[in-house]
């Protein structure tokens, strides 16, 4: 049943490839120019006047939520606000009929969750899910489904439900933009072609997972480490720190990398071990500056990055990791790929039950 993998974990993330390449399929139109999301109830018409959207979900998901508000924000220039659904649900939300809602939850049970979806139904939003079980709750209750093909997830620690998450909000904010006009048909061609490819990256990184486990077991020796980064690196990151609490038990803090001077920079120390994602070109100098505040205090960062910028990257840390070159919007699908086998290993490394961390539910329909 584990396909040959020690833990459904380790499974799941390897069919990452697969759980993308049957998201995107049939959704990307033929000519590769267009996005077609037949499946949603919300006309063009819904789609123009959309003033602004919502994005609630728990754990792992509202992290993919975090990744998705920035790709609708700037691929459809609309105010996205994201928050967890045990908060959004009891903070009076700011709704109008021109509100869409994203709720955003592989079980599609999860209690807050359907709570959220139901306060923001009743105060007429446009509610559409992002879920990968068909006939869940969650699923039926909302106005539109757009499904996810992870297939099912069994490890508490979810992996490619997560990856599978992002490329619907790719999709999703991609249609938003044809339908507004927000981006050109060549800028969506562009995209599309940079969207086939993931699968065919991630594959390549799976194939080099050695460096992480080594890693995995330096760092399995700590009790505190951090995560770092700016943009979507900070949404990653973030994901990368929940990861490895949820199975390793290793506490970490994930850190907008420009906010660590303002208080949390009290907190690195000789040998401390510094994740650093610097994949978002535009704020990569202003990463490196931040890299080398905690080197200069002794920490021991590993920088996760493109391969083009690993040589000047060693310069100022002490191990680097690759991932393939994509479209900025899109490095969250790759680069939660080694935090997600650095939690595996790490976790794996201390003795841990890896699929069944302790005091966790894979879903909590409870409040
Ligand atoms: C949690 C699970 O309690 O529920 C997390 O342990 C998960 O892994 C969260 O991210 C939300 O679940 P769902 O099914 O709504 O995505």
């Amino acid at each position: 049943e584990k396909g040959g993998f020690d833990h459904f974990m380790l499974k799941e993330i390897h069919e990452q490839p697969k759980a993308y390449r049957d998201t995107i399929r049939g959704r990307v139109h033929d000519n590769g120019r267009q996005i077609d999301l037949k499946e949603l109830n919300i006309t063009p018409v819904q789609i123009q006047n959309i003033r602004n959207v919502h994005i609630v979900a728990c754990g792992t998901a509202y992290h993919a939520g975090l990744v998705g508000a920035k790709v609708i924000e700037q691929l459809v220039r609309i105010p996205v606000a994201s928050d967890v659904a045990s908060e959004y649900r009891y903070s009076s939300p700011l709704i109008t009929p021109d509100t869409l809602v994203i709720v955003v939850s592989q079980s599609g049970e999860t209690a807050d969750t359907l709570a959220a979806l139901r306060e923001a139904k009743a105060k007429g939003a446009h509610v559409l899910a992002i879920t990968n079980v068909v006939g869940s709750s969650i699923a039926r209750d909302a106005d539109d489904v757009l499904v996810t093909l992870a297939g099912p997830e069994i490890a508490v620690a979810s992996t490619k439900a997560y990856s599978s998450q992002l490329i619907a909000f790719y999709l999703l904010g991609m249609y938003l933009a044809q339908v507004r006009a927000t981006q050109t048909e060549d800028d969506i061609a562009q995209m599309i072609m940079a969207l086939n490819a993931l699968p065919e990256q991630v594959e390549s990184m799976l194939e080099n997972s050695d460096a992480m486990k080594a890693y995995a077991e330096q760092i399995s020796h700590h009790e505190h480490l951090f995560f770092i980064g700016r943009g979507l690196d900070y949404a990653v990151a973030q994901e990368g720190s929940l990861k490895l609490k949820e199975i390793s038990y290793i506490h970490s803090e994930a850190y907008a990398a420009g906010e660590l001077k303002h208080g949390t920079l009290a907190l690195i120390e000789e040998g401390i071990p510094v994740i650093a994602l610097v994949t978002q070109e535009a704020v990569l100098e202003k990463t490196v500056s931040n890299i080398k505040e905690v080197k200069a205090r002794g920490a021991d960062v590993m920088a996760i990055s493109h391969e083009e910028h690993i040589a000047g990257l060693l310069k100022s840390v002490d191990q680097a990791f690759a991932i393939p070159k994509t479209l900025p919007l899109f490095t969250p699908a790759l680069s939660v790929v080694p935090l997600q086998l650095l939690s595996y290993y790490a976790s794996l490394a201390r003795g841990n039950d890896v699929d069944k961390p302790r005091n966790l539910a894979k879903s909590v329909t409870v409040e």
